[in-house]
């Protein structure tokens, strides 16, 4: 699938079986979240462009390398959030808005009950951050608004993706690059991914 990446490396392939296992509890779910997605940025922030800038060494100086463009992380409320501590990790620098959104359990449709994102998104690399993509309502909306809020470099981290969700947000978005650690069979009658791990917001925070 066209800007479609399957992390298939075996400490995210790993982490992933364990976050779908029933069995697991809030406490390690959050702490396997946070892996998983720190492993996930590493291969979601691979094409970041350097600029080359000089640097004094305590011997001499030399040139290096840094980042082009700020990073902007914006986690979809709730179950971004369990994303986003690991992804910190990697990107201390970062700076972080959020997208409050909720689907209606019948029409699935997705409504957002907060927006709050830094200025000037204009020269920065957005990650949108969301475990999972089901119909792509949610994810839809968020990159519509932060299109309409001037994003122009986005991409989007979730760990699971149900080929409907890829469908919806290609035909919006036909470039976007989308990292997922799996691309599961499909959606059920009210709109989980099978086989998926469940309803992530429930899962992480224990309701
Ligand atoms: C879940 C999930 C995604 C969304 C995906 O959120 O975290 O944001 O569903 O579904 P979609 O692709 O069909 O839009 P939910 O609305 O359940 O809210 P929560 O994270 O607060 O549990
Ligand atoms: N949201 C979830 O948390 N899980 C799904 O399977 C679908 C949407």
């Amino acid at each position: 699938m066209k800007h479609v990446t399957v992390i298939g490396h075996p400490l995210v392939q790993h982490n992933l079986t364990r976050l779908r296992d029933a069995r697991t509890q809030p406490q390690e779910f959050r702490q396997l979240l946070n892996e998983i997605a720190a492993l996930m940025t590493y291969e979601a922030t691979r094409s970041f462009v350097l600029k080359k800038i000089s640097v004094r060494t305590p011997l001499e100086k030399t040139v290096g390398a840094q980042l082009r463009n700020e990073i902007v992380l914006v986690p979809v409320l709730r179950a971004g959030l369990g994303m986003l501590a690991g992804i910190l990790e990697l990107i201390p620098h970062a700076r972080v808005g959020f997208l409050g959104l909720k689907r209606d359990e019948t029409t699935l449709a997705a409504h957002f009950y907060q927006k709050s994102l830094p200025k000037k998104l204009g020269n920065t690399e957005i990650i949108l951050i969301d475990p999972m993509l089901a119909t792509g309502g949610s994810a839809v909306a968020a990159l519509d608004y932060l299109r309409e809020q001037g994003a122009k470099n986005l991409r989007l981290v979730s760990l699971v993706a149900a080929p409907e969700g890829i469908a919806r947000v290609r035909k919006s978005y036909p470039k976007l690059p989308i990292f997922t650690a799996a691309i599961d069979r499909q959606l059920n009658n009210v709109g989980y991914i099978l086989p998926g791990l469940g309803d992530a917001g429930d899962r992480l925070f224990g309701t």
